[in-house]
């Protein structure tokens, strides 16, 4: 019989059993055992503000050195789109996999070098190798990478955001200089307990929209501390295009609720969060990052099921007699799917299947919206061509194109930089996709119309020239690498 047909009848004897159980209960918590959640026993006492993960490391070894694993790259050929720290290469360059991204973050650091995530412990040494390009912006780039962050912008004030990144990196003490998330952004080191450490971002933008940080359930907490990192934020320049603060653009939404469509009205709103100037269409825009938070919060199944971050990502693990949580954070994919065993009898076989499924259709429509906003990009370049040539344009159509295209780009990015290709959240991100493409094709009708009235005629196909963006890519001369592109799965998008 199965579990549900059981709940509606009560077979005789329940009532004894039921007594039985509690009774066992009642001895499990009098002798202090918890059988479903790991026990912190605490050995060394931890200093106050200790960042040290070594010192962390004398009171707790197991978690410890699950963490230290965060350094070692995964078993390869698990994950189909999360290949950023497989053994088999250092690491997976995301313009590549992805060329429409090479001609859309043409103009800045993102166009230059942009690479698919790794473990926790290479953060920084992440950005140490990356394109300089990319920690323009300054101090400002080390929020989400050093534990040191939320002691640093105390310090400094508005020079933390705007002085240059080695700079401010130097202030760190060399020993933990490349140090990425330690136990202390996460942990109080009194008890263990989950903690929020930057307060000057996730805490200020819960209050925004009028969450206590106090009162977040420990549930949540499980998610929480992962969204200090994992969330979307923008850098707002002052007129000389200096980094003045850091903020999540959560300002118009509710908590389980923040959506797109607000997201891009608050960077929209004010010409300050526009970071960068896109080389294709000249346009000063705002960007998306890593978005996990806010897609995975956003009426998902699980969210709303009362999974966390945590239960996906650090599911219980033995370490010799101890039940631990898995702080080796990495794809669950890597880890067999484990951690899903805790909520669905299903196999892992059968859950990669639909986790693939999932993603594989996901890739599919973000190849179409990518391509479809890469195309109109390429089209206003024609018209501000036709434009620079002293031909007539009409500027309110040209106003609405430019309008839709920005909607059709901030979409495209979301669910580009969201790293789970759609799994935290597959009917929410189909949508995002399919506004996307909607908006870019109605743009690019636009721009055909605007064409046709200054009389010149449109191509029917829309030459991108892609190798002007994937090649020779900064000091590094990065080339774009064909062997990693990531295909339409659904093999339709060569016909667009
Ligand atoms: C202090 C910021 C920070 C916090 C807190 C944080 N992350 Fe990360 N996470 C990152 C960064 C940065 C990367 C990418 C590192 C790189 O590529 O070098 C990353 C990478 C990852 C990866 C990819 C790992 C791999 O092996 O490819 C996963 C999965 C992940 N984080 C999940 C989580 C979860 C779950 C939590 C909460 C329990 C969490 N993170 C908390 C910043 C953070
Ligand atoms: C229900 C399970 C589940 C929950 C809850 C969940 N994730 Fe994931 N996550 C996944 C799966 C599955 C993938 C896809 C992994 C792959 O393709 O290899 C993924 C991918 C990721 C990745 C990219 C991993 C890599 O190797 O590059 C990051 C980062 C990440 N999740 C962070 C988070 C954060 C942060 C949260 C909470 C806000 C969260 N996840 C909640 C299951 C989950
Ligand atoms: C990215 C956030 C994060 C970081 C960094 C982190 N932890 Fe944890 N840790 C967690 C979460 C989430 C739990 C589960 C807590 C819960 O459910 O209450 C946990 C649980 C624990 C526990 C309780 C027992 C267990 O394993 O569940 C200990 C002890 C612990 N961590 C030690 C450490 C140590 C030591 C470090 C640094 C080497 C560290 N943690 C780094 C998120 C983190
Ligand atoms: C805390 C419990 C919990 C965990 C952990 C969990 N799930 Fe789920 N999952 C649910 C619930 C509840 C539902 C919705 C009801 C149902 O389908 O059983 C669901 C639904 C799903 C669905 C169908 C809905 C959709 O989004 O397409 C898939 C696929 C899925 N889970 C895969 C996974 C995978 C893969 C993992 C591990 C990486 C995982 N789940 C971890 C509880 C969980």
């Amino acid at each position: 019989m199965s579990p549900r047909s059981q709940r509606n009848g009560r077979p005789a004897g329940a009532v004894a059993i039921c007594f039985l159980c509690l009774l066992i209960g009642f001895c499990l918590a009098l002798c202090g055992c918890q059988p479903s959640k790991p026990e912190a026993v605490k050995t060394v006492s931890i200093p106050d503000g200790e960042i040290d993960p070594e010192v962390w490391g004398k009171a707790y070894p197991d978690e410890y050195n699950l963490w230290k694993k965060t350094e070692e790259p995964e078993p390869p050929g698990k994950s189909k789109y999360k290949r950023g720290f497989d053994a088999d290469r250092p690491t997976y360059d995301k313009l590549s996999e992805y060329p429409y991204m090479a001609l859309l973050f043409s103009g800045w650091g993102f166009g230059v070098e942009y690479n698919e995530p790794r473990g926790h412990a290479n953060m920084i040494r992440d950005q140490l190798e990356v394109d300089a390009a990319r920690l323009k912006a300054g101090g400002v780039c080390l929020s989400c990478k050093t534990p040191y962050a939320p002691q640093l912008q105390k310090e400094l004030g508005a020079d933390y955001y705007k002085l240059p990144y080695k700079e401010v990196l130097l202030k760190i003490p060399e020993k933990n200089r490349s140090l990425g998330v330690a136990c202390i952004d996460c942990h109080d080191n009194r008890d263990m307990s989950l903690r929020l450490s930057r307060g000057f971002t996730l805490v200020e933008a819960l209050k925004a929209i009028g969450a206590d940080p106090d009162k977040l359930p420990r549930q949540e907490m499980r998610t929480y501390v992962c969204a200090q990192c994992h969330v979307t934020y923008n850098i707002p320049k002052d007129k000389e295009m200096n980094s003045v603060g850091l903020f999540f653009p959560w300002q118009k939404s509710k908590l389980g609720n923040i959506t797109i469509e607000d997201i891009i009205k608050v960077i929209r709103s004010d010409d300050s969060n526009k970071e960068w100037k896109q080389t294709v269409t000249g346009f000063k825009l705002a960007f998306i990052r890593h978005p996990e938070f806010e897609l995975f919060s956003n009426h998902s199944v699980h969210w709303k099921a009362g999974a966390a971050c945590a239960d996906c990502h650090m599911p219980y693990t033995r370490v010799g007699v101890h039940k631990v949580s898995d702080h080796r954070v990495m794809s669950p994919l890597k880890n067999d799917l484990r951690a899903c065993g805790q909520c669905h009898p299903e196999g892992p076989d059968w859950l990669k299947e639909r986790v693939i499924e999932i993603q594989d259709r996901t890739v599919s429509l973000m190849l179409r919206a990518g391509y479809a906003t890469a195309t109109t990009a390429k089209l206003f370049e024609a018209v501000h061509r036709v434009r620079e040539e002293g031909k007539p344009i009409d500027e309110e159509i040209y106003n609405k194109a430019k309008d839709f295209y920005e909607e059709a780009f901030y979409r495209c990015v979301f669910i580009g930089a969201e790293n789970s290709v759609g799994f935290h959240n597959p009917p929410e991100a189909m949508r995002v996709l399919g506004d996307s493409i909607a908006f870019a094709v109605k743009s690019e009708a636009f721009l055909r119309q605007i064409l046709a009235m200054a009389g010149v005629e449109a191509p029917m196909k829309v030459e991108l020239e892609m190798a002007k963006y994937l090649d020779d890519r900064g000091g590094k001369k990065l080339k774009g690498e064909p062997a990693i592109e990531i295909k339409d799965p659904m093999n339709l998008q060569d016909m667009f």
